[in-house]
Parts: C-alpha cells; sequence; structure tokens
C-alpha cells in the first residue's frame, strides 16, 4: 500500500505552526514581549509534534519541534574556527580604563573614536553558523582556535534560532558569537535538584552552562533552560562597518542581543556606564562581571590590530568583589594532606554573585583570633573571581548574648595526635605522618586532575582502599590489581579495569605533574613547574641544596626548606624509588623555556606601551625570569616608561633608577 500524501490543508497547517512557533520564540526571547500564554505555545506545539508524526516527509530540521533529538554523543568533533576566536585583555579600575583609550588613541593617531560598552555576561562563549539563515553548526570556543562540535546542545536552547528571520536582511553565510548562559532561577533550581540527587552542585552559573554545553545527551542539556545573547556578527557579505550597527542588525535576523549596549564618544562617558552597570548588577537575572569596552568602527579595529590572544581595540572591565552578610552555624577543623589544621566556617547559604555560599575559609587559629569570630554571629563574606569566599568581619551589632570566644582544638580532631606550630607560619599542624586524614588528603591530592589524573578513584574508592589498607601511600597504587579492588563495593568488572587502565595511563603524565602530585608543602603547580624547568630530575632535585633552590627567582627559603625537608623523609625517598620504578615520569622530556634573562630583576611599568599591553609586558618579564611591581622603591631595577608616564617616572629619576623606553625595554625580552 502506497501510503498518502498530505492533504494541502495539512500542509499549509504545518508551514502556518511552524511559523507561528517561531514567531512566538522571537516574541518572547527577542522582543520580551510575549502575546500568548505558555499553555497556548505548549498547545500549538502539541498539534505540530502530532501532525509531523502523521507526515514526517513535511517535517524539516529547521521545525520548531526539532530542537532535541539524535542519539547521544561520545565525543564532540573538533571544529577549527574561521577566524579565532580572541580573549580580552582585562582592567580593574578607571585609570587602567584611561590606559586603554590613550593606547588606542594612539594607535589611531589621534582620530576621533566611538565605543560601544556592553555587558560581560559569565557563561561559555560558543559561535554559531548559519547558512542560508538556517543554523548549521555551533562550537565552543576551546583554546580560541579549535573547539568542540555542540550543534546538537545549542540548537536546544529556545534562544537561539534554527533559521534566522530574513525579512530585511539575506546573507549566504553568517556566523554569530555569543554567550550562553544560565539564569540565576535556574542555576539555583538546578542545584536544588541536584542536592535532592546526591548530585554534586555546580559552584556558579557559569561553570553550570559550561558544564551543561559539555553533556553528551542532548535531552538533558534542553531541560536545564540555557540562554544566549549575541555579541558578534560576522559574514562577508553583511556590509556595516560598525560593531554598533551590527548588534542593531541581530535582533532583526532573530538572535538575541542584551539591550543594555551603547555607544560613546568619550572614555568618561564610558565609565559611567561601567560605574552605573556595577551598581545595579544584581538587579539583572542573570551573572555579569564587568562590561566590555569595544571600539566600535571595523577600520579602526583594524589599524589597532591584535596582540597575543586579545585584541587592542577591546578590553574587559572587571568589577571589584562583592560581600553579603549571613550567619555563621558551625566552625569545624578539618586536616589537610600535610596536616595542616584549618578552621572552616559553616554559614547559612547565602547567595553571593550567583553561587550559594555554605562554608568559607577562617585561615587559621590567628585569624579566628582577629576576627573574633563566634558561632552564632553574623559575618561578612567576600568573593571574588573563583577563589574559595572569605569571611572578612563580623557585624558585632548583631552579636546574640551568651556567644564564647572559640576555644582551638589543642589536639588533631582525627587522630588525637598533638599539633604544633612551625616557627613562623600561622597553622597549626598534626605531627602524626600516619593520619588517616592526611593518607586520605594526600592521595585525594595525588590523583586529582591536576595532578596524577587519575579517573574514578573518587572519595569513596579511596576511604575503601585506606580502610582496607590495600593503599597508605600513593606508590601503593600502582601495586593494585584488578582482582584486589574487586570486591570493594560498587566496584563492577569494567569499573575495576578501567581505574586499572587509568593508573597505568597516568604512568605518562609529565614530570611537573608528578612533582606537584607529590604535594610537597608549599609547592603548588606554579612552584613544581618552575622546579621541574630548573633542575629537570627528582634526582638532581633531591641533590640540590637549598641555597640552590632559592637561587631560582620566586623561590624564597620557606618554599626550599620545605623541598629539602622532603627529601630528607626516609618514608618520602622510599616512595620516589617505587614510583620509579613503576615506570612514573621523574625527568622532563624536554625544556623549552625562554632564557632567564632577567632573573632576580625587578620592573615597574608606568604608562601606556604601544604594542604590547600591561598584562603582556608582565607575562613577557615573568617569562624571563623577572618580576613586576607596582610601585618605585630601591629594590627596583628597571621602570618601563610609556607615554604619559606619571609620577612613577619622577619618583625613578628620583631614586636614580635606570628607566627603559618601550624599545629599549621590547629588546630585552624579544627572544
Ligand atoms: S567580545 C574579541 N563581548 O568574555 C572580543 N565577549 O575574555 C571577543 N564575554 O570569551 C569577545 N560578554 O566569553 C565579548 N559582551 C561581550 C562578552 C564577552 C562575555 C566573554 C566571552 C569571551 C570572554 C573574553
Amino acid at each position: 500500500m502506497t501510503r498518502q500524501s498530505a492533504p494541502d490543508a495539512v500542509r499549509k497547517r504545518i508551514v502556518q505552526l511552524q511559523k507561528e512557533l517561531l514567531d512566538h520564540d522571537y516574541r518572547y526571547y527577542i522582543l520580551a514581549d510575549p502575546v500568548i500564554p505558555d499553555e497556548e505555545y505548549d498547545r500549538l506545539m502539541h498539534e505540530l509534534i502530532e501532525l509531523e508524526e502523521q507526515y514526517p516527509e513535511l517535517r524539516t530540521p529547521e521545525s520548531p519541534t526539532q530542537r532535541v533529538g539524535g542519539k547521544p554523543t561520545k565525543e564532540f568533533p573538533t571544529v577549527t574556527h574561521t577566524r579565532p576566536m580572541l580573549s580580552l585583555s582585562n582592567t580593574y579600575n578607571e585609570d587602567e580604563l584611561y590606559d586603554f583609550d590613550r593606547r588606542v588613541r594612539n594607535g589611531l593617531k589621534d582620530e576621533d573614536v566611538a565605543y560601544v560598552a556592553e555587558l560581560k555576561f559569565d557563561g561559555a562563549a560558543v559561535t554559531l553558523h548559519y547558512e542560508k539563515g538556517v543554523f548549521t553548526l555551533g562550537a565552543t570556543r576551546g583554546d580560541g582556535t579549535q573547539g568542540d562540535d555542540i550543534t546538537a546542545n545549542l540548537r536546544t536552547i529556545r534562544s537561539i534560532p534554527l533559521q534566522l528571520r530574513y525579512d530585511r536582511f539575506k546573507f549566504d553565510k553568517l556566523e554569530v558569537r555569543g554567550e550562553v548562559i544560565m539564569f540565576k532561577d535556574d542555576f539555583i533550581a538546578l542545584n536544588k535538584y541536584r542536592e535532592e540527587q546526591e548530585q554534586r552542585p555546580f559552584a556558579n552559573p557559569r561553570n553550570a552552562a559550561a558544564g551543561t554545553l559539555k553533556l553528551q545527551d542532548s535531552k538533558i542539556v534542553a531541560q536545564r533552560k540555557l540562554r544566549f545573547f549575541a555579541y558578534q556578527l560576522l559574514g562577508e557579505d553583511v556590509k556595516s562597518e560598525s560593531h554598533y550597527e551590527r548588534l542593531q542588525m541581530l535582533p532583526e535576523l532573530g538572535l538575541p542581543v542584551n539591550e543594555r549596549f551603547e555607544r560613546f564618544t568619550s572614555i568618561d562617558k564610558v565609565i559611567s556606564f561601567c560605574r552605573k552597570e556595577e551598581k545595579t548588577r544584581d538587579e539583572l537575572p542573570y551573572e555579569i562581571d564587568g562590561v566590555v569596552v569595544k571600539v566600535d568602527s571595523f577600520r579602526q579595529q583594524e589599524k589597532l590590530g591584535t596582540i597575543a590572544k586579545s585584541p587592542r581595540w577591546a578590553t574587559a572591565y572587571k568589577f571589584t568583589t562583592r560581600k553579603a552578610e549571613t550567619k555563621l552555624s558551625e566552625i569545624v577543623v578539618q586536616v589537610g594532606r600535610v596536616g595542616t589544621i584549618t578552621p572552616v566556617a559553616d554559614l547559612e547559604p547565602v547567595l553571593l554573585g550567583g553561587t550559594t555560599v555554605k562554608r568559607a575559609t577562617l585561615h587559621n587559629a590567628d585569624e579566628i583570633e582577629r576576627l573574633d569570630v563566634r558561632i552564632g554571629d553574623t559575618v561578612i563574606v567576600e568573593k571574588g573571581g573563583d577563589v574559595i569566599p572569605k569571611i572578612t568581619g563580623v557585624v558585632k551589632e548583631k552579636r546574640p548574648k551568651g556567644t564564647k570566644k572559640f576555644s582551638f582544638p589543642r589536639e588533631c580532631p582525627v587522630c588525637k595526635s598533638e599539633i604544633m606550630r612551625l616557627e613562623g607560619e600561622a597553622n597549626y599542624y598534626c605531627i602524626n605522618t600516619e593520619c588517616p586524614a592526611q593518607i586520605r588528603g594526600k592521595l585525594e591530592h595525588f590523583v586529582s586532575r591536576q595532578a596524577m589524573d587519575i579517573d574514578g578513584l573518587g572519595e569513596a574508592i579511596i576511604d575503601q582502599l585506606i580502610n582496607t589498607n590495600l593503599v597508605t601511600t600513593p606508590a601503593d597504587l600502582y601495586d593494585l590489581k584488578k582482582e584486589d579492588i574487586l570486591p570493594l563495593e560498587r566496584m563492577g568488572e569494567k569499573s575495576a579495569s578501567n581505574l586499572i587502565n587509568a593508573i597505568e595511563k597516568s604512568k605518562e603524565r609529565p614530570f611537573e605533574k608528578v612533582l606537584y602530585a607529590l604535594g610537597i608543602r608549599h609547592a603548588g603547580q606554579g612552584v613544581a613547574q618552575m622546579l621541574a624547568g630548573a633542575f629537570g630530575s627528582i634526582d638532581a632535585l633531591r641533590n640540590a641544596r637549598v641555597e640552590d633552590l632559592t637561587n631560582i627567582h620566586e623561590i624564597g627559603p620557606r618554599i626550599a626548606q620545605s623541598v629539602a625537608a622532603f627529601f630528607q623523609e626516609e618514608n618520602n625517598v622510599e616512595m620516589l624509588d617505587r614510583l620509579e620504578a613503576a615506570g612514573l615520569q621523574l625527568a622532563a622530556k624536554r625544556q623549552k623555556k625562554k632564557k632567564q634573562t632577567l632573573n632576580g630583576k625587578t620592573f615597574v611599568l608606568t604608562g601606556a606601551l604601544d604594542t604590547v599591553t600591561r598584562d603582556e609586558a608582565k607575562t613577557l618579564i615573568e617569562s624571563h625570569g623577572g618580576k613586576v611591581t607596582s610601585s618605585v622603591t630601591k629594590k627596583t631595577d628597571y621602570v618601563v616608561v610609556g607615554s604619559d608616564a606619571g609620577s612613577k617616572f619622577d619618583k625613578a629619576r628620583k631614586l636614580n633608577i635606570t628607566t627603559l623606553n618601550e624599545q629599549e625595554f621590547m629588546s630585552m625580552v624579544k627572544d
């Protein structure tokens, strides 16, 4: 039997429904002016789904019913960006915005300049490709050159049109860049749900948005209510030569643009805009972390060009940290991997810049004493960027009656051993190297992503490995056999093999990661990298004297002592021998490092440089072993003087410190 083709009436109805729904999306997401209630929208959608099911030949990929579909992907294919996706230099205060303006004007030989100021959304950058008005490909920013093809996930975001509106403009090929974000309300609801499901909550809306985009099942993505704001329109046949005009074209194409953008002809007005937005940021239903300032004219953008990975024609003005008040309900004392005793505050949950804060570090006993913080107090919590929230003050007026000063424990809260304080250090340590908290902490650190990156060794498994005495030091991990771990709770055949494979694979981790994984006190990632670069092997490091270590710029006596002490401990040497025998990388494969020609030299930067930004100049100095400080003192070796230099230049002359002009400076850091 041949299937009947669709009657004309049905054909018409389907086309009409598709168009109507597209229009309602447009009204809802772009104009923020819906004309029908949600139930009515759902009813229309249902009708369309049913008709398309009956007549699948009329279902087009752009139909609003086709946002979710297909099977979960295993891996995202890599996409090479047609034009790199750049990042932005940062500015943190008005002076730096003035510096930016000065650099722009210098670069443009004093032409008139107009800026567009927009909100800086705190989400994940993506790029969308449209061909003949149809959404064909969407990708993450990745490293700026290559990203992941996440088309299926992006299709589920209702503010991303699958089909552009072509009333006024028709472009063959378009690329639209913008930010995928999660609104604060949706973020809070998602985290609540995750906690109910005993899943780890996301730290902030940005992580939630970025994490969701990387999910392999687009059905879950569709439930997460992500949003999109466009901020860049690229395309050969787009004629407009100004960013401001293009921002206005985007909504006409059906693409959502945040309406709080403005064009200014003076940096002072840009600064007022930044101030105003910083004040009102919390009133927005989504997170922003600053304002992006862009030169409006493309001709001028081109003239200014790009340095390293960021354009000279734009900058991000970053907002300062935020504070919130909440109640401290408990002080919990934790024991870290090197035995450090850290007091942590349990707080009544409070929203701080879109993140729910429940805990904050109190650093050490002195800090508690200094703040005189007590259980029951109302405290001030601060957070900047990604750092752990901190308690910065107590609202003494709100202190309830009958509180007591907090008394710091005199013994390790886990193993009850003696605790002590090293000279010149603020922290107490548990002196028992076999303290279960330390063993556990060391293992967790060793397997963590930045260290040996051993997947599948979560807290629960580590606890079991310790409790069954299978593992007491990281070296024991490399003796594990599948039979050893199979009897562990919730350990199946497959996960056991995966774990053994992950352990095996970690043997390829480079020396600097191994060095970091060892968890030497005070040797964080940066220090480990520096030590690996300078010494090249564990043997060389083991034989280094304290003064060999302190000769390296940035390695002070505290780190040097701690490294030396690590190698003096017999247990550690024994563990290293075992790790070496297991085949871990205990020497660097090859060194590719800049010559440390500025070793030990201190620089101060003043005024605007033409060819590099302040951040870039700093990176150049540091990569050659030098250091940058903010004020000129007797210890300063060089002052780099750009245009419009201020009082630092005068101070340098007074103190007789060598000054360098841009050319002289650049020649010192050129290789
Ligand atoms: S423009 C060359 N505009 O900030 C300019 N970026 O550090 C490229 N971002 O990766 C970006 N809001 O994720 C631009 N209004 C905005 C933005 C914005 C947020 C993010 C974006 C980008 C990062 C750059």
